[in-house]
Parts: C-alpha cells; sequence; structure tokens
C-alpha cells in the first residue's frame, strides 16, 4: 500500500535536512511500529507523508498504492484515504467535534450520511473511547487535555475509515485506562477494516496492547535497524546505546 523509497525532506524555511534517506513498505493488515530518540525525525516522516508544508522533500518516494503521493495535496492525501493522528492535534476554536467530524466524513465518502445513522456510529464510537457525548458539542480540541486530545484523534480514525494510518505518540498523555480503551479501539478497527498502521512510539507498553508486525528504530533521519516485537522489547531494557554509535 504504501512504498517509500529513499525519501529525504529538510525544513521550507532553514533548509534544515532531516529525512536523510527513508526505505519503508506497509502493506494492509499490517501494523509497523517506529521507535527512535527525540529528534530522530519521526514526526517529520509522519508529516512529510501527509504533506506538510513546513516540509520539503528533495529526494526518494513514496507511493500509495502505486500512484506517486508526493504529488498529490494534503487534502486529496486524506481524501483517498491516508490519516495522521498528531502526536500535538491542534485546537481549532469555533468548530464542533461533532460537525468536523459530519464535514469531514462527508468530504472523504463524497457522499451525505443519513445525520441518524452517522450520529449512531459516532455515538458507538465515543463511548467506546469513554468520550463524554457532551464533548461533540465543544470546539475541536480547544482547551482539552493532552489523553482527551488524542482519544478525539482516534474518534475521528474510526469514523473516517482510513486504509492508512499514521498514528505519531498517539500514547503519550494518556493515562494507563485511557492507553487501554484506546489500543481497544485501535485494535477493533485494526480488526473489521484491516487498514496499514504506522504506530509512532517511545514505550514498550503500548505494544503490550498493540501487536505489530514490524519494529524500526529511526536515528538521524534514518531506519538504522528493523525486527520484530522483540526489538522494542530489547530497547525498553538496554535503551538506545546498543544500535545508535
Ligand atoms: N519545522 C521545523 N523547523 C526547524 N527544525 C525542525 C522543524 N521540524 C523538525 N525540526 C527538527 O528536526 C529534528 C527532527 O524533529 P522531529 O519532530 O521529526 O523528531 P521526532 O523524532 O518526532 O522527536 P520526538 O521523539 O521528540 O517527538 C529535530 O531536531 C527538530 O528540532
Ligand atoms: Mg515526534
Amino acid at each position: 500500500m504504501l512504498k517509500i523509497s529513499n525519501l529525504q525532506a529538510r525544513t521550507t524555511k532553514e533548509k534544515q535536512s532531516i529525512l536523510k534517506g527513508i526505505d519503508l513498505s506497509v502493506k494492509s493488515g499490517e501494523i509497523h511500529a517506529i521507535m527512535g530518540p527525540n529528534g530522530s525525525g519521526k514526526s517529520t516522516l509522519c508529516k512529510t507523508l501527509m504533506g506538510h508544508p513546513r516540509y520539503e522533500v528533495t529526494g526518494g518516494s513514496a507511493k500509495f498504492n502505486g500512484e506517486d503521493l508526493l504529488k498529490i495535496s494534503p487534502d486529496k492525501r486524506a481524501k483517498l484515504g491516508i490519516f495522521l493522528g498528531f502526536q500535538n492535534p491542534v485546537e481549532v476554536p469555533g468548530v464542533t467535534l461533532g460537525s468536523f467530524l459530519r464535514i469531514s466524513k462527508n468530504t472523504r465518502t463524497k457522499e451525505s450520511t443519513n445525520p441518524v445513522k452517522f450520529f449512531k456510529e459516532v455515538e458507538t464510537v465515543a463511548k467506546n473511547l469513554k468520550i463524554k457525548p457532551s464533548f461533540l458539542d465543544h470546539s475541536l480540541n480547544e482547551g482539552s487535555s493532552g489523553g482527551e486530545k488524542k482519544r478525539a484523534e482516534i474518534l475521528q480514525m474510526s469514523i473516517l475509515k482510513p486504509k492508512l494510518i499514521i498514528l505519531d505518540e498517539i500514547d503519550s498523555g494518556l493515562d494507563i485506562d485511557a492507553l487501554k480503551t484506546v489500543a481497544k479501539e485501535i485494535n477493533r478497527f485494526f480488526k473489521e477494516n484491516s487498514p496499514a498502521i504506522i504506530l509512532v512510539t517511545h514505550y514498550q507498553r503500548i505494544l503490550n496492547h498493540i501487536s505489530p508486525h514490524f519494529v524500526h528504530i529511526m536515528s538521524e533521519g534514518r531506519i538504522i535497524k528493523s525486527g520484530g516485537v522483540k526489538l522494542a522489547e530489547k530497547l525498553e531494557k538496554e535503551g538506545y546505546k546498543n544500535f545508535i554509535k
């Protein structure tokens, strides 16, 4: 589904090179965890895949179902079924979570979904995520706690039904129970829809709930090691010292 070859990117303004040749292939029905020290370029990879204007691609390629992803605008990438759950979700005052979900769902599916059916689905997923119904009438993320924002990201994921899901530190800011709740919803969605998932995380803990098929370690803009779950366990025990020179 996603094939990234030798992808290089830098910041648009300062021309600071961040991604220095990323190779990664992700199929539907696969979960790939990406780990790596602070500043290694994980979020930049996520945002570059989504077409964030702060980053420009200077080399390599990224294909989504054979299409050149890098030539497609961010909104079209979303319409194709690519979803990014942000490390720091933005606050959007004046747009309620409920109307944001409805508008983005209608845009994504290019049709007007039956409002009764739609809100029933939203209600069910919100309940799974322990999001209070009143939250749907609040401005998107405005004044929300870190954990509430992360839960709202997963609500969007479940409603938009993307094919490629990129979750940037979805576990940060979640309390122990919320981590389980969010992991359960991600697992439910994965089982029912078999998307491709890229899960950026610092900690083994979320991987106890969501089993990745592959684990990659990123350092200084490159994937320096790939393996299975055992790699994450080794990292948790030893830290990065044995992997990074
Ligand atoms: N827009 C930007 N302008 C300037 N520097 C940037 C920008 N975006 C990223 N960087 C720099 O690029 C490097 C990689 O940043 P990135 O956010 O991708 O790291 P990360 O691996 O996600 O780290 P963390 O684990 O802390 O989230 C960092 O040194 C960061 O300061
Ligand atoms: Mg990051």
